[in-house]
């Protein structure tokens, strides 16, 4: 198949990429880069030993445009020059802070970007689309594990709202037209790189996130990890969310697109989770354990809007997709590890 991967240069993109090219896939990849480099793409095409095409010629099996998803003639010509099967849309703002700031970017990229991406799709007949979703979405869920079926909604900021409204409007669409092919993917937590370690995430700034947080302290970039509140009501106190590896979260990309190849018309929801839960100092022992270096940390605060508990029901997705993920903690905290220390050493090069 040839597919257009937009936001392909990107944490999650890229790990696709390359797992699509393994597969045989043609990949043509769009990205503003704001939030990437191409150099990222550089190492795709390394480690699956292919040429980083400009589209020049078409028949290159990676191809890279930088585009903006928002410029509708771009998207026209893309559409034309390749006979594109279906579209893994990463392409998106991510940063939820950021986005209490900056309502209206957010969702202009998001929402607006992913309307004129599918206003172009239907203009060129192509109706296959797998979407980046979170498990956000559900909001502060009565219960775990989180089921497909729960409510959304109880959501606190407008990056979370962006995807919850993508999610409605994908929905509306294949309503007004079932030959629409949709799969909603709703993450829980990506962590993890490849294990050449040349991709993985490179958050710019200070992270917001746990696990670039934990590798930045044992790298010495940051001094000690804040853990915010050891006073949930969990089995040590401190938050528990579902890790996957990024590795396993693009194969679920993959069955998800396996599965709608089969069909004439579905829209369907999956979460793309492990279905085990890890607690912040879980977390920070097992990277103790990979690094072979110490997390000094101190409790802090509880942060606003975080949720004690938080993790997949994986039923769901075992039994449509055959998908499951395989990766435990070590191995996510491992690969984590050894990217952060080769991009290090690659950054010095540079
Ligand atoms: P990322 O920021 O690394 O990748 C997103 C890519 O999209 C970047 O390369 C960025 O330059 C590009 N981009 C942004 N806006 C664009 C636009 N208007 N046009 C073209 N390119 C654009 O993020 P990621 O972690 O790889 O996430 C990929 C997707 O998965 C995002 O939609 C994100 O919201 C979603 N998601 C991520 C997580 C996570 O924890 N990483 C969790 C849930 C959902
Ligand atoms: C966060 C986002 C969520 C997004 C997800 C992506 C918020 C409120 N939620 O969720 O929208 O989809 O990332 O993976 O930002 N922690 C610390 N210290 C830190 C960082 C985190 O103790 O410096 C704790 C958190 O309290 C939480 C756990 O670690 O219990 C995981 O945090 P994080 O990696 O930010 O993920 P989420 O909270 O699940």
């Amino acid at each position: 198949m040839k597919l257009l991967v937009t936001g392909g240069t990107g944490y999650i993109g890229t790990h696709t990429c390359v797992e699509l090219l393994d597969q045989g896939h043609q990949v043509v990849v769009i990205d503003n880069l704001s939030n990437s480099k191409l150099g990222a793409l550089e190492r795709v095409a390394t480690i699956t030993n292919k040429k980083l095409g400009d589209g020049q010629n078409l028949i290159d099996d990676l191809i890279f445009h930088r585009t903006d998803i928002r410029d509708r003639i771009a998207l026209q010509e893309i559409f034309q020059s390749h006979n594109i099967d279906a579209v893994i849309h990463f392409a998106g703002l991510k940063a939820v802070g950021e986005s209490v700031h900056k309502p209206l970017e957010y969702y202009a990229n998001n929402v607006t970007g992913t309307i004129i991406l599918l206003e172009e799709m239907a203009r060129a007949n192509l109706s296959t689309i797998i979407f980046s979703s979170t498990a956000t979405v559900y909001g502060d869920p009565e219960t775990v594990p989180i089921l497909e079926s729960f409510p959304t909604g109880g959501i606190t900021n407008p990056y979370a709202r962006s995807k919850l409204i993508i999610e409605e409007i994908l929905k509306d669409l294949h309503k007004a037209d079932p030959s629409w092919k949709i799969c909603l993917l709703r993450y829980f937590n990506p962590v993890g790189a490849h294990p050449s370690g040349l991709i993985g995430e490179d958050p710019s700034g200070i992270p917001n996130n746990l696990m670039p947080y934990i590798s930045q302290v044992a790298l010495g970039k940051l001094e000690k990890l804040k853990i915010f509140g050891n006073d949930y009501a969990t089995r040590d106190g401190t938050g528990v969310r579902d890790y996957i590896h990024v590795v396993d979260l693009v194969k679920g990309h993959l069955a998800a697109l396996d599965y709608l190849h089969t069909k004439k018309s579905i829209l369907s929801i999956f979460n793309l989770g492990t279905g085990r839960g890890s607690s912040v100092y879980e977390m920070v022992r097992a990277f103790e354990q990979a690094s072979g270096k110490p997390i000094p940390y101190e409790v802090v605060e509880r942060r606003v809007g975080d949720v004690a508990e938080y993790w997949a029901s994986t039923e769901y997705a075992e039994r449509v997709l055959g998908w499951k993920a395989q990766y435990n903690l070590q191995t996510m905290c491992e690969d984590t590890w050894r990217w952060q220390q080769k991009n290090i050493e690659n950054k010095k090069m540079l």
